[in-house]
């Protein structure tokens, strides 16, 4: 029996891939234009996180574990994609019975409703075979460049959404280069990764990846709300910014509206909750937790692993990363931006309710209006942040942060035989509770 090393730093195991990672994704980025590499480029040269490349490397060497007769390697043709379950169950949501007008902040709720589920992508292809050695294979590693190109694009396309002007302690992609360049250098980096996902040559993986990035868009719209910020026609101050005015009068049908109101009739507070809760954990499924299960599950697909440890792979990231996103909505209350290196207290601002926020509303059923106009009235950021105070917002919110992430680490153990990687992935499970940025 080979004792097992304690790892302090689960990143030792991969050191070797993580170190070269951004040299690698340069390689897949470079353009004739001298100015869109400077964008495309900007945010790989700050240090990152890193922990979704972390993620797939890190699976795809505890994946290597499972002896390679118990793995699929002479598999020929794709099985069907297996549905997202978040398409065969898609979250209620109130319906409006005016479309919403930019200054109509009042219109009628007549009751909740499930959205309309979503349609599956494509037929998968043929498959064709694949390499297999011990160890992390090169489709793997390209796998993590792939999954962190999506996320940066995502980010770089975010602070613009956000009127974010700080981004890994230093300004942000809108702020160093404009609005403009920031969303042309996103969709840059979307389409090299989709080169790069179109070269993976497995048509499962392709399916799982496109949608990731389907997901992520379809994530932030849920997020995207009728506010002041996104709808006035006025100029208006976000932290010591001024954001310009949106140029021409917004006319468009938003159907859904995910934090109920006292307008709503006959439904009651409990429900209301609960249906602002469904939503909720919807929403943080595609846009942070989509990209993380599809390529952990994508990274167990390369591996040629059975079915079974191909799902738990991908609850593994599904639950890991609504964990991860319950956390970073967690820290916006509670770390200042100097230890962010990003702006803090900016969901409130932004007029996003998060988990912390949605506990709060449960106990104290007046703050419904506050969600509801996306706290923009004098003092509503102010009550809001005392309400999640007194009623224990954050720590209810790390509560169910446990919950996902002990699902995560039971996902593992079904998944995995015991190794220094599914160790070091434990170890990551572990500390996205406790990180602070
Ligand atoms: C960060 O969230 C943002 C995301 C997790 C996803 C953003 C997705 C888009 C902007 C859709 C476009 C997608 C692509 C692939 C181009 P946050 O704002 O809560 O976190 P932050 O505090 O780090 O800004
Ligand atoms: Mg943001
Ligand atoms: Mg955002």
């Amino acid at each position: 029996v080979t004792p097992k090393i304690m790892l302090s730093n689960p990143v030792s195991l991969v050191s070797n891939e993580m170190n070269t990672l951004a040299k690698n994704i340069m390689a897949l980025i470079g353009s004739g234009h001298p100015t869109l590499n400077r964008v495309t480029s900007y945010y790989f040269e700050a240090e990152g996180k890193k922990v979704r490349p972390l993620l797939v490397l890190l699976l795809s060497r505890a994946l290597a574990e499972i002896p390679l007769e118990r793995r699929d390697h002479l598999k020929l043709d794709s099985e069907d994609v297996p549905e997202d379950p978040v398409y065969s169950k898609p979250p209620h949501m109130l319906l409006l019975e005016q479309p919403v007008r930019s200054f109509s902040p009042l219109h009628v709720l007549h009751g909740i409703k499930p959205l309309n589920p979503l349609t599956k992508g494509p037929e998968p292809l043929p498959q064709a075979t694949f390499d297999h050695e011990r160890g992390i294979l090169p489709k793997q590693r390209r796998l993590a460049e792939i999954v962190e190109m999506i996320h940066t694009a995502s980010l770089l396309h975010d602070d613009v959404i956000d009127y974010s002007d700080t981004r890994r302690g230093r300004p942000s992609g809108n702020v160093a280069f404009t609005n403009k360049m920031a969303v042309l250098g996103g969709d840059f980096l979307l389409g090299r990764a989709t080169v790069s996902i179109s070269r993976l040559r497995n048509p499962e993986v392709v399916e799982l990846m496109s949608n990731s990035i389907a997901n992520l868009v379809e994530g932030e719209f849920m997020q995207l709300k009728n506010t002041a910020v996104d709808n006035d026609l006025t100029t208006i101050q976000h932290g010591t910014k001024e954001i310009p005015p949106v140029s021409g009068k917004l006319d468009n049908k938003i159907h859904d509206y995910h934090v109920p109101t006292d307008q709503v009739q006959n439904v009651s507070h409990d429900q209301l909750i609960e249906t602002a809760f469904e939503y909720y954990l919807h929403k943080t499924y595609l846009k942070t937790a989509a990209l993380i299960s599809k390529s952990s599950r994508a990274a167990a697909i390369l591996s040629g692993a059975d079915k079974s440890v191909v799902d738990q792979c991908y609850d593994f990231g599904k639950n890991l990363g609504v964990c991860f996103q319950l956390v970073d909505d967690m820290l916006d209350f509670t770390v200042a931006a100097k230890d962010l290196g990003k702006p803090a207290g900016a969901d409130l601002e932004l007029g996003i309710a998060t988990a912390p926020v949605l506990y709060a509303w449960k106990e104290d059923p007046s703050l419904g209006p506050l969600i509801q106009r996306n706290f923009s009235q004098s003092g509503d950021v102010e009550r809001t942040a005392a309400a999640v105070a007194k009623f224990d917002g954050v720590k209810r919110t790390k509560e169910l942060a446990v919950q996902y992430r002990d699902k995560a680490l039971q996902n593992l153990r079904n998944a995995l035989p015991d190794s220094d990687a599914r160790s070091a992935l434990e170890f990551l499970t572990n500390s996205i509770l406790t990180r602070r940025k």
